[in-house]
């Protein structure tokens, strides 16, 4: 049964926010946050609170732990206020790439962060290409994924045409795999070792890219290491032309400016996360996927207001 809905939102996705109050017809309304002088973080939540269906807006990209709080403190807010159920969207989850323990003596960390989302009442959540799908059975709550071909099919249709699709690691293969279905598209996959976390090696290509386009798509940049790495093995096996699709600009220090210079033709990036990128990357907005996918279980403030 739809629920009258109100959307809060973290500084960082005002414009998100204000695209999707304007698409879903609710109120849009800031989380008050800041920081006491020894570092904690605070939030306020001024609005009505009571008895609505609370939809919280926040990008989990740096600093990830600032936000981190700021969310679940804000969840914990609205709770106390009486809010009717807590949908959390977030474009960029951070975490989700430590679902798993490298080592003994490592933690789980994408497990702990779902179980205090729990904890602090969140009962859905719509996240964006989570780093595996298979994290979704960390979460005891119901969570909607929205895919990478959700958000960039269309523009991809419209820029390239007769591509291969590459995965860059094996562990992108999946999302490769899914993106090469709906094109009709051959694949390969550029083999990756990751030496250190700011450095990858691995120049081996499996699959046919000579004379071909190639279209790789992974679901972050970081360090931009991967992107450069694939893009200079494919280079190597003869592909003719590059285009790079990855959904969260996480953007390390200078990750800008090695995925310019590897080369591309085009790139395209989601605005996940609002950090700074170069121009000449092709923004593709999550607004309306997000809307889409959030219609269905709200009910807009115009129908309610005489
Ligand atoms: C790795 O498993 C991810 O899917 C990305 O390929 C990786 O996080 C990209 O990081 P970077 O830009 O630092 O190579």
């Amino acid at each position: 049964m739809p629920q009258l809905a109100k959307l809060i939102y973290g500084r960082n996705l005002e414009v998100m926010a204000l695209e999707l109050s304007q698409e879903l017809g609710i109120a849009a309304e800031p989380i008050l946050s800041s920081c006491f002088p020894d570092g904690e973080s605070k939030v306020h939540i001024a609005g009505e609170i009571e008895g609505y269906s609370l939809l919280i807006l926040l990008s989990l990209g740096n600093p990830v732990n600032d936000h981190l709080m700021e969310l679940v403190l804000t969840a914990d807010a609205v709770r106390a206020e009486g809010a009717k159920s807590v949908t959390a969207i977030l474009p960029y989850m951070a975490y989700a790439r430590q679902d798993r323990r490298d080592s003994s003596g490592d933690p789980r960390s994408a497990q702990v962060v779902a179980r205090i989302f729990t904890a602090v009442g969140i009962d859905r959540l719509i996240t964006v290409d989570l780093h595996t799908p298979a994290l979704e059975s960390a979460f005891s709550t119901p969570l909607t994924n929205l895919t990478t071909e959700d958000i960039f099919l269309p523009a991809i249709k419209s820029a390239t045409r007769d591509v291969v699709v590459v995965s860059p690691d094996a562990g992108g293969l999946k999302r490769a795999q899914s993106v090469a279905k709906a094109l009709g598209a051959e694949m390969a996959i550029a083999l990756k070792e990751r030496t250190t976390p700011k450095n990858v090696s691995g120049r081996k290509v499996l699959g046919n890219v000579r004379d071909k386009a190639c279209l790789i798509i992974d679901d972050m940049a970081s360090t931009g290491e991967t992107l450069s790495t694939a893009a200079a093995a494919l280079r190597d096996e003869g592909a003719t032309k590059l285009f790079a699709v990855f959904t969260h600009a996480v953007m390390a220090p200078g990750a800008g400016e090695k995925i310019s210079e590897a080369g591309f033709e085009k790139i395209f990036v989601s605005d996940s996360i609002p950090l700074p990128r170069p121009d000449s990357f092709t923004i593709v907005k999550l607004s309306p996927i997000i809307a889409d996918a959030l219609r269905r279980s709200i009910k807009p403030r115009e129908k309610i207001i005489p």
